[in-house]
Order: structure tokens, then sequence, then C-alpha cells
């Protein structure tokens, strides 16, 4: 292990390559990222970086992301299968003709999908940014559109209940957060532990939301952790996540909702991956120019939407 991690700190160094990992990743990976965030950060990141190659350890459209914030430079993504089936479940094609049923529609697609449905769309979010777009699409466009949401329904309910702003909502879900945490995991942990503060993703459906103390993307999680003066906390999200939470916060303790949310395309990426397409310069992330040039627009504006 210690041997690999020499290699690729030399190769990285040689190559003048940055390697951006999301709170997912295994810890080994953890371990030999330069950042390790959410997707709001990694897409800010990788906006800012002045190195030649980006290595992006995350799922597909996350790397796509990175690349079309960066045409000039290589993106390389450590396992090409690592796609992410909530971005499969929104087409280009569905979306188009979705948007015919409204008069007015402006789109707002969740950064979980791919560029093609990006370049279709208004504006981008993810879950740390997500209620302020919705507001200043509001703010923007007037109350006379209808928005549509896609493809995650569990985010979208939830943005409407807190912003009381309507949209018209795709029902796309993530397997690992919608189907593996479940509200009698959380039942059973907040009975387990009755003084531990309860975080979970809004990716979760909303009976677990609902027993959550705060509905927070992995990146405010994080700043919750430490500016909260708890000890305890219940984590509903995937748990690769825990690594970094014990790393930064070792006096505090954290117990996953369940052991069963594990996103396995998250986990395809390993430290020998990295090391080979860095060696050899593989899987490099490409995106047509016409739809890069359009993905571009919803993304950069989705930038300059704070948390
Ligand atoms: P965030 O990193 O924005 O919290 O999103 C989590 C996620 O599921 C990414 O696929
Ligand atoms: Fe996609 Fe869910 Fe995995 Fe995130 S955790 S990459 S939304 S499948």
């Amino acid at each position: 292990m210690n041997d690999i991690i020499q290699k690729l700190n030399i190769l990285k160094k040689e190559k003048k390559a940055v390697v951006l990992a999301h709170v997912y990743q295994r810890s080994e990976i953890h371990d030999i990222a330069d950042f390790v965030g959410d997707s709001l950060e990694l897409s800010r990141q990788a906006a800012q970086t002045k190195a030649d190659v980006i290595v992006f350890c995350g799922v597909h459209f996350m790397a796509e992301t990175a690349y079309i914030l960066n045409p000039q430079k290589k993106v390389l993504i450590p396992d090409l299968e690592a796609g992410c089936p909530m971005a499969d479940m929104i087409t280009v094609e569905k979306l188009k003709e979705f948007k015919l049923k409204f008069k007015n529609p402006v789109v707002i697609s969740y950064v979980n999908t791919y560029a093609t449905v990006k370049a279709e769309s208004d504006i981008c979010c993810t879950s740390s940014n997500a209620v302020n777009v919705v507001k200043k699409v509001v703010e923007s466009f007037g109350k006379n559109i209808d928005i549509i949401f896609t493809p995650d329904r569990n985010l979208g309910e939830y943005i409407q209940k807190i912003s009381g702003i309507k949209m018209n909502i795709w029902n796309g879900f993530c397997p690992t957060h919608n189907n593996f945490i479940l509200p009698e995991y959380v039942k059973t942990a907040k009975n387990k532990y009755p003084k531990a503060e309860v975080l979970a993703h809004p990716e979760c459906r909303p009976e677990v939301l609902d027993l959550a103390d705060y509905a927070l993307s992995t990146g405010s999680m994080c700043k919750r952790i430490k500016e909260s003066s708890s000890k305890e906390f219940i984590i509903c999200t995937e748990t690769g996540i825990l690594y970094k939470l014990q790393k930064d916060n070792p006096g505090k303790k954290f117990y996953p909702a369940t052991n069963l949310s594990i996103c396995p395309n998250m986990k395809k990426i390993t430290l020998a991956k990295v090391y080979d397409i860095l060696a050899n310069m593989k899987n490099i992330i490409f995106v047509q120019d016409n739809i890069r040039e359009r993905a571009y627009i919803p993304i950069s504006k989705m930038l300059k939407i704070n948390a």
C-alpha cells in the first residue's frame, strides 16, 4: 500500500495532476486526495484548479462536470463504469417530451445528470444550494413559470416543502439513499443513541427526513458537525462519509443509520485504478463541443449560488 502511495505521489508531480475525491469514496482514496468534498465543493475546485490533469474520484457525471468547466484540461476517471443510477433515470429525450407538457417550462437539474440533460436545462443545483437555486429562479423568471425539477423526487419534494415553491418533479431516486436508509433503521438508531443529533441527506425518503434534526448535503453535514455542541451523530447517507467525519472530529462519535447504504459505483474507484489511469493517461472524459458549451451555462449559473 505505502509503495503505491509513494509512486502515485511522484506521478502526480510529474503529470501536474490534482486528485479530487467525493466524500463517498473509499478511505484509502480520501487519504491520497488533494481535496475531499461534496458535489458543489468539487465543482468549485475543478473550476479553479491550476493543475494540468484532474483525476476525478467519484462518479461519471461529476467527472463530466469537471471537464465541462475545464475543457482545456485532461479529466480522468479511474473507472469509466462508475455511473449513477439516479442520473440514468432521466434522458434528454424524456426531458424534452416532459417540457412539451408545460407553457413556460424552466428546468432545474440536479447536478446528478448527464451533460446532455444539463444542456437542455436552465440551471443546475446540488443538494447544498438547491433551495437557494429554486428561490433565485423564481426571482429571475417571475412566478408565471412551470418549474421542472429533475431527476430526484426526494430532493425535489424537500425543496418544495422548505421553499413553498410548487414544482413539477421527475420521479427519479437514488437507490443507496431511498432503498437502503429506511425509517425503521433511523428509529432503532434514535432509541439506541437518544442524545445523538440526526443528520440526513435530502436524497433520503421524506419519512426519513421527518425523523432527522437536519436535512443536509454531505458538505453541510461536515460543517454542522464541527459547529454543533453535540458529541454523537446518527448519519443517514452513504457510509463513506464516516471516515472523513471521524478523521476531522476525533472527539465525536458517529453512527450510520444502517451499514447497507453503500454506493457501489463510488466504491468502484480503487488506488490501483487511480495509479493505472494516471500512469497511462487512460479514461479521459470527453463531451462533444455543442453539448459541452450548452451544459456549461446551467453549471456556471449554479456556481454563482451559494449553499
Ligand atoms: P452531495 O455531495 O452534493 O451531498 O451529493 C451526494 C450524492 O449523492 C452525490 O451523488
Ligand atoms: Fe448516484 Fe446515489 Fe451513488 Fe450518489 S449515492 S452517485 S446519487 S447512486
